[in-house]
């Protein structure tokens, strides 16, 4: 596919007709989008054969003139589709490489099609229908990730681990608590794509430059044939509006920052010092000179990746912080944004949905780290409260109390002897000792989203039931 750098300068033949001169070789370079927006090839020909077939329909166009757009529109996606398409440099865009093809191939009937139509409606609608299918893939892909969740916390529902705050030991938790915790996040996620969907799906085309048209068109045929729910309302908005990108990129920017924060649980995780989880050898690499070694790098590089997912919001929000209404040839610098968020956030996804399903989850390792550093401290405060009758207060106090005294002793709470724990406050008895197992503290957490594993089963029998 060449890039027409080499074609004789002449003048545009979609604009030039006030113009003598070809565009000075760097004017070329600056303006041309073609490199990137090529990718938009399927939208832009289904879109203007919608084009074509709602101005047919209105006797804009003869129906004669129709036929040779639409067949000639599908030679060009076939040939796309094969390799067989020059696209060309000079003719700047996706949008003129395809009109310029048409003329070629129909002849003068071409010059119809854009009866209407103005490139500024044309890249909305091309632009909003690739989002929207990026985004229903987005949608099935989280629901792949969250099924992969679902089925780790089925499975590990009663399996103990330390939870953390702070990264300190905070309380002993469930490890299929834990996943849920990730089923929320990227259920959040998901939701955001289904409501983002529903807020694009309006069909652009039809606003023409920024003013609508004199043609009686019929933007509810297009609409409709364009599978979107209505016409957007306003031509100006219409053709100054890009928030379905800055919304695909928030989404995918929230989302990178969950996929971020599970690769570095992940890579934590797996470290010989937690332990708490093994890699699968094909999402791990060895090291070139230590061969001890099994390194998370598709966890690392997805936690990279968020900087890039991240950096393409703040691009695109910063070129439309300042643009007057209504199109701005600022807004071309859209496209190349989204396409590489879009590349990351699905590696990402489909690299932590592997991950995830992978990984051997060593529960001896989760339960012995659970145990350790006096993890059930809050417990004996609260059995205090509930058997001795202490305000929650005098409880935290006299547990303080015993936890020095363990460490004194270099052991665990369960471990104090009963005198020991009578010396600090006369009314414990050896009841206490069924709240001090790791076992005990989750089972005893049924408050409505807490962690003992029959609610985190009442948890994932909802998130089933919901896909
Ligand atoms: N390549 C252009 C873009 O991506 C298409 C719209 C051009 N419109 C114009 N008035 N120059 O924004």
């Amino acid at each position: 596919m060449g890039d027409g750098t080499s074609e004789t300068k002449s003048s545009n033949q979609m604009w030039g007709g006030r113009f003598a001169q070809g565009p000075a070789a760097i004017m070329e370079e600056i303006n041309a989008s073609i490199g990137f927006d090529k990718k938009l090839f399927a939208q832009d020909i289904r879109g203007s054969i919608a084009h074509a077939t709602m101005l047919a329909h209105q006797g804009i166009i003869s129906p004669e003139d129709k036929d040779k757009i639409v067949h000639g529109l599908s030679t060009i996606l076939s040939e796309i589709e094969s390799g067989n398409f020059e696209f060309s440099r000079r003719l700047e865009d996706i949008h003129m490489n395809v009109e310029a093809r048409l003329a070629t191939l129909i002849g003068p009937a071409a010059g119809r099609l854009h009866t209407a139509r103005s490139r500024n409606d044309q890249v909305a609608l091309d632009f909003r229908l690739w989002v929207k299918e990026e985004l229903q893939k987005t949608e099935k892909m989280l629901t792949a990730l969250i099924a992969a969740f679902l089925d780790r916390a089925e499975e590990h529902a009663e399996t103990v681990m330390p939870g953390f705050t702070h990264l300190q030991t905070a309380q002993p938790v469930t490890f299929g608590h834990h996943c849920m915790a990730y089923v929320e996040m990227f259920g959040r996620d998901r939701s955001r794509v289904r409501h983002a969907i529903e807020h694009m799906d309006e069909s652009p085309i039809g606003a023409a430059a920024l003013a609508g048209t004199g043609f009686p068109i019929d933007r509810h045929m297009t609409a409709k044939a364009l599978g979107f729910r209505e016409p957007t309302r306003n031509s100006i908005d219409t053709v100054s509006d890009r928030d379905f990108a800055l919304e695909f990129l928030s989404i995918a920017s929230i989302c990178a920052v969950h996929l971020s924060r599970l690769a570095e649980e992940i890579v934590i995780w797996s470290t010989p010092q937690f332990g708490f989880v093994r890699l699968s050898d094909a999402f791990s690499t060895g090291s070139s000179i230590m061969p001890q070694k099994k390194n998370p790098d598709a966890a690392e590089l997805v936690r990279a990746k968020t900087g890039r997912i991240n950096g393409s919001l703040i691009a695109l929000l910063t070129v439309m912080k300042g643009l007057p209404l209504a199109y701005s040839k600022d807004m071309q610098e859209d496209k190349e944004q989204v396409f590489d968020s879009a590349e990351s956030l699905e590696l990402a996804i489909a690299a932590m949905t592997g991950m995830v399903r992978d990984m051997t989850i060593r529960v001896d390792r989760m339960k012995a780290a659970a145990g350790s550093g006096y993890s059930t401290a809050t417990d004996l405060a609260d059995w205090l409260v509930r058997e001795a009758g202490l305000p929650f207060r005098d409880a935290h106090h006299v547990t303080g109390r015993a936890v020095a005294l363990a460490e004194q002793k270099a052991c665990e709470l369960a471990e104090l002897s009963l005198e020991d724990l009578q010396a600090i406050h006369a009314d414990i008895t050896d009841k206490v000792f069924d709240v001090l197992t790791v076992e005990a503290s989750v089972a005893s957490r049924t408050s409505f989203g807490g962690t003992a594993p029959s609610e985190v089963r009442k948890q994932i029998a909802w998130w089933r039931g919901r896909n």
